[in-house]
């Protein structure tokens, strides 16, 4: 598929042909230097915008045809997505935060708390339940911007540079959780990130420059010095 965005006179051709398939539950990292089109390749398999040229098929669903109202019902139920900013509502304790999908789907409030505590919980968050996003940790707030993003049990989560904000051990936690949820969960995660340790704990990364994937490295304990060669040398 293909991308590009008009800035003035001038096109940018942000994606010139991306052809990517992901059809097992796993951990997927998307590497590349700065303005390769990592994030705006994640938004368009997200369904946040449309390619200019191709196809994206999701659970069988061709997601490029979908009008606006049809994506929107769409994205809540299969698709989660989360950012560098966790985007929490700073009135909403974080227990209104990740039930906040099942406010705007309609779910009863009895019914709400049940699944929002039951998701804390498996989160490690259960006693933060009515903290307000300004009275917890940035680990905290993104593991809550994940949950409400896992809220409906989407069988796809995208990240896009999920711990660009946090320390590197803050970052540890929020990685494994995402791990975790690829292996016991059978999701297929997609995150974008600048670094190797992150990409670490990944099964495959695809490493995008210009617009185009050049190189996928199924990633092992055994190869991830070549992975941080490979984006180091990509990034200079
Ligand atoms: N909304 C936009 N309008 C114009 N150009 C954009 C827009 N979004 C991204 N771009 C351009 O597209 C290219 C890819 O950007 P992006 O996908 O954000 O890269 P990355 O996430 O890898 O840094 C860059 O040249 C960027 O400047
Ligand atoms: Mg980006």
């Amino acid at each position: 598929m293909t991308k590009s965005y008009t800035l003035g006179r001038r096109s940018i051709e942000a994606l010139r042909g991306i052809d990517l398939e992901i059809t097992k539950p796993g951990f997927h990292a998307i590497m590349g230097p700065s303005g390769s089109g990592k994030s705006t390749l994640l938004h368009l398999l997200a369904a946040l915008d449309r390619p200019d040229q191709g196809e994206i098929e999701i659970n069988g669903r061709r997601i490029d045809r979908m009008n606006e109202s049809q994506l929107t019902m769409f994205r809540r139920h299969h698709i989660g997505i989360v950012f560098q900013q966790y985007n929490l509502l700073s009135t909403m304790s974080a227990l209104e935060n990740v039930t906040l999908p099942a406010l705007l789907d309609g779910m009863p409030r009895s019914q709400r708390i049940d699944l929002g505590m039951n998701l804390l919980t498996t989160l490690g968050l259960a006693d933060r339940a009515e903290h307000r996003p300004d009275a917890l940790s940035g680990g905290e707030q993104q593991r809550v911007a994940i949950g409400r993003a896992i809220l409906f049990e989407p069988s796809i989560l995208y990240a896009d540079e999920p711990t660009g904000n946090l320390d590197s051990q803050t970052s540890e936690q929020v990685l494994n959780l995402l791990a975790t949820l690829a292996r016991e969960r059978n999701m297929i995660i997609v995150m974008v990130t600048h670094e190797p340790a992150a990409a670490a704990h990944c099964q495959r990364a695809s490493i995008l420059r210009d617009g185009r994937i050049v190189h996928t490295i199924d990633v092992h304990e055994g190869n991830v010095g070549e992975l941080a060669t490979r984006a180091l040398q990509l990034d200079r």
